[in-house]
């Protein structure tokens, strides 16, 4: 997005200052506003449009000559790989008719649970193997998949043709999770404001009005390594440590909230106890779910504790990005002629060595950057000061690339037919992730008929 700006100034000893004060900052604090399921629908999408599996130390410093291992696009290519006949082990041949229509749900091989479908060593058989990576995007996944059939049901009883199920029922989920990204998440992460003054809201029957300042491009659009390298990673800060998963009982606070890592780590047969009620993730009922962690400089303990590779998953982000050569966030601030944060703001402090603290300061890697920001300007009149979502420089970054992607794509309902809104599914004109997964639970219950049949 910004090619002519120099890169971040901080060197390796610097970021690794800059990573241990990172973890020295404890106490992740609760996001009200934004419930803990837009966490991982953000790690969903985030799947769905870039993927850079180079190892840290061999990444491409030129910008223009990395690979991205997704379509820039928000087509689900996660979900439906290349479609039945390039990748028909994502789809069921014979279990439901008519055949290859609908993805393929897997069962657990001990008690049958519902699961992503696996090979004989417990690796998820998807689109693309990073929605394993943890038991809740993992099961993010297997809804999308439910969702999928479910609105194959749906057309099934409206007499839709066989041979035109698939690409019907594709069609309407690409377009109702389109809707999603940017009329539930987008404002919700990067606030209301922002969100809309990137993508205004429709009147009756007319389209949305868009204005991209940042985000262009001249023939196809991709996925800047501003958004992908440091941006869109904001959602790392969202991560809780622990996750209630199961519905609380009608008084009481019921089981104890279970740890993300080693616990809910994904890449394995999915546990029946590990079963999430959607309900702990969503708004679904008048209990609110639980909340996401706030958009800010702290992050959760686990994620300096991965499972597999470099543990500490700040210093894979802020060396991703000083790899990739990309601008501090005071050069991106001022190429968006936005005020660039005080150093006070940027909570750099004397613990840090001097050295490495005067070019933070001066050069702040904008991965960093970015969540100083949504802790300093990150705040709605409307939300209270614990509603935190993306500042002026991170939510602009973030929400005209979405946009601009929908935009840039000839088959979303952005391009195809602007002033669409959702209606086929017998829903109203709006559609919520809590409305999927009332949707997508007609399949689950399908699906568990079938599983007991099996077992019969
Ligand atoms: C439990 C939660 C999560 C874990 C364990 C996790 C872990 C990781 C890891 C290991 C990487 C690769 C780092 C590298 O080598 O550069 C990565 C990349 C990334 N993550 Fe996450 N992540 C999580 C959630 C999220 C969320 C919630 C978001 C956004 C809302 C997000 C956005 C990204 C982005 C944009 C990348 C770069 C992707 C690419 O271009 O390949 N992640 N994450």
């Amino acid at each position: 997005m910004f090619p002519d700006r120099p890169a971040c100034e901080a060197d390796a000893e610097a970021i690794e200052e800059l990573v241990k004060l990172m973890e020295r900052r404890q106490g992740t604090r609760q996001n009200l506003a934004v419930p803990a399921g837009f966490t991982y629908l953000g790690q969903f999408i985030d799947h769905d449009l870039t993927f850079d599996p180079t190892p840290v130390a061999a990444t491409q410093r030129d910008p223009r000559a990395l690979v991205d291992f997704r379509t820039p696009r928000l087509d689900l290519d996660s979900v439906y790989g290349f479609g039945p006949a390039a990748q028909p082990f994502l789809y069921d041949w014979k279990e439901s008719a008519p055949p290859g229509t609908r993805l393929l749900v897997g069962h657990n091989a001990v008690d049958a649970t519902d699961d992503l479908p696996r090979n004989q060593q417990g690796r998820a058989l998807i689109g693309d193997a990073r929605n394993d990576e943890n038991v809740i995007v993992a099961q993010l996944h297997l809804l999308f998949i439910r969702f999928h059939n479910a609105v194959v049901d749906h057309l099934v009883c409206r007499g839709t043709p066989d041979g035109e199920l698939f690409e019907k029922a594709r069609r309407i989920v690409r377009r109702h999770y389109q809707w999603i990204v940017v009329n539930e998440f987008l404002p919700k992460v990067v606030g209301t404001e922002t969100a809309n003054r990137v993508l205004a809201p429709a009147g009756d029957g007319t389209a949305p009005t868009i204005r991209r300042e940042f985000f262009k491009w001249q023939r196809e659009p991709f996925v800047p390594v501003e958004f992908s390298g440091a941006a869109y990673r904001f959602g790392h800060s969202m991560v809780r440590n622990d996750y209630g998963i199961k519905r609380l009982p009608p008084s009481g606070s019921g089981r104890p909230a279970i740890p993300l890592f080693p616990d809910l780590a994904g890449f394995t047969w999915l546990a029946q106890e590990h079963v999430i009620d959607w309900e702990r993730f969503f708004e679904l009922d008048r209990r609110a779910p639980q909340a996401s962690s706030a958009i800010d400089t702290a992050i959760a303990p686990p994620l300096f504790n991965l499972p597999e590779g470099d543990p500490k998953l700040p210093r894979r982000n802020l060396l991703r990005g000083r790899r990739l050569g990309l601008p501090s966030g005071q050069e991106v601030a001022c190429a968006m002629h936005a005020p660039a944060l005080a150093e006070e703001e940027l909570r750099v402090d004397k613990t840090v060595e001097p050295l490495a603290r005067e070019v933070l300061l001066r050069s702040t890697p904008l991965w960093y950057y970015i969540l100083c920001e949504a802790e300093r300007k990150g705040h709605s009149e409307d939300r209270g000061p614990e509603g935190r979502h993306l500042g002026p420089v991170g939510g602009r970054i973030v929400a005209e690339v979405l946009v601009g992607l929908l935009e840039g794509d000839p088959s979303s309902y952005l391009s195809e037919e602007p002033s669409w809104r959702p209606g086929e599914l017998d829903t109203g004109d709006d559609f919520t992730m809590a409305m999927l997964v009332t949707f997508a639970r007609r399949a689950a219950i399908g699906s568990s008929r079938h599983a007991a049949r099996a077992r019969r």
